[in-house]
């Protein structure tokens, strides 16, 4: 079988990193996500996967699963509502947590979509976007589907200045007010170690954006409602998880706080003018 090529920009590419992680999680016996999604795409691609081996390809697994609690439960309360992810990359949330009623929007930038397309299709319901969510002119597709919203954008805002999260953020709570926004936060113990973690040495591009304090972002029109780490996860979320998960995520807290409590996922809701 002829395998696809890639050509993707700098920060595009770390959309690999977090796929194979969730392709090797299909494979393991206890696997948490069980995105068969992602391991046909692995075995499709023609690219070096082994090179991001290491702690972060679990730890993407985990980030995701935090996620997807937060989204499913919106979704049960909201069954008709619209869920946006933001920096989707090749991310399956939209198929492995369709309740045959949401609306789903995946956006990303022109390449990644080129990609994405090669493998996830549209339907009536799940719309791909090639924009940039640093732009707004995609902001009126998604407002068409009248809300509830929840947006969701996982291992991308990282990558951006704090005056660009800063405007992203603005920019949604102006225009979608009380919408739900999902994102994660790196504090400077987290940054500070890129240099020692295998993935960075595999790609180019590097996280830029430190947070210590995810309750700080509260004056950009934000108030934050849970704050987590690996350590501490949703009650039905960790017991999803297998045992060395479970109990070594909190095991690890206590033996290096800095790096695990330093990386956190965040739910807020978006309230203007706070
Ligand atoms: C580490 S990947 C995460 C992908 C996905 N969220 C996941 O967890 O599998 C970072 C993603 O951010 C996307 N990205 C980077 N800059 C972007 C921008 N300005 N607008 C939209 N997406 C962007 C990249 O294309 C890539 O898909």
């Amino acid at each position: 079988m002829t395998k696809e090529a890639v050509r993707l920009g700098t920060v595009q590419e770390t959309l690999l990193i977090p796929l194979y992680g969730r392709a090797l999680d299909a494979q393991a016996r206890h696997s948490i996500l069980k995105d068969t999604e992602a391991l046909r795409m692995v075995e499709a691609i023609d690219y070096d996967f082994a090179k991001f081996r290491g702690p972060s390809l679990g730890g993407s697994v985990l980030r995701s699963a935090i996620f997807d609690g937060w989204v499913s439960r919106f979704l049960a309360e909201h069954p008709d509502g619209t869920v946006v992810e933001l920096g989707a990359g090749l991310g399956t949330r939209s198929r492995r947590l369709d309740n045959g009623r949401a609306r789903w929007f995946d956006l990303d930038l022109p390449d990644t979509v080129e990609l994405r397309q090669r493998f996830l299709s549209d339907s009536e319901r799940t719309t791909t976007l090639a924009a940039s969510v640093l732009d707004t002119d995609w902001f009126e597709t998604v407002a068409e589907s009248g809300g509830p919203y929840f947006f969701v954008s996982e291992a991308v805002l990282l990558y951006f200045e704090e005056e660009q999260v800063r405007s992203v953020v603005q920019a949604l709570a102006d225009r979608f007010p009380g919408a739900d926004l999902g994102f994660d936060t790196g504090g400077g113990s987290m940054m500070r170690n890129q240099e020692r973690n295998p993935v960075f040495k595999a790609v180019d591009a590097r996280m830029t954006w430190t947070c210590d304090d995810p309750k700080g972002l509260e004056g950009w029109g934000l108030r934050l409602r849970e704050s987590r780490t690996f350590a501490t996860p949703q009650p039905d979320v960790v017991r999803t998880w297998p045992r060395r998960h479970r109990y070594g995520m909190p095991l690890l807290a206590r033996l290096i706080p800095p790096v695990i409590n330093s990386y956190r996922m965040n739910l807020f809701t978006l309230e203007p003018g706070r």
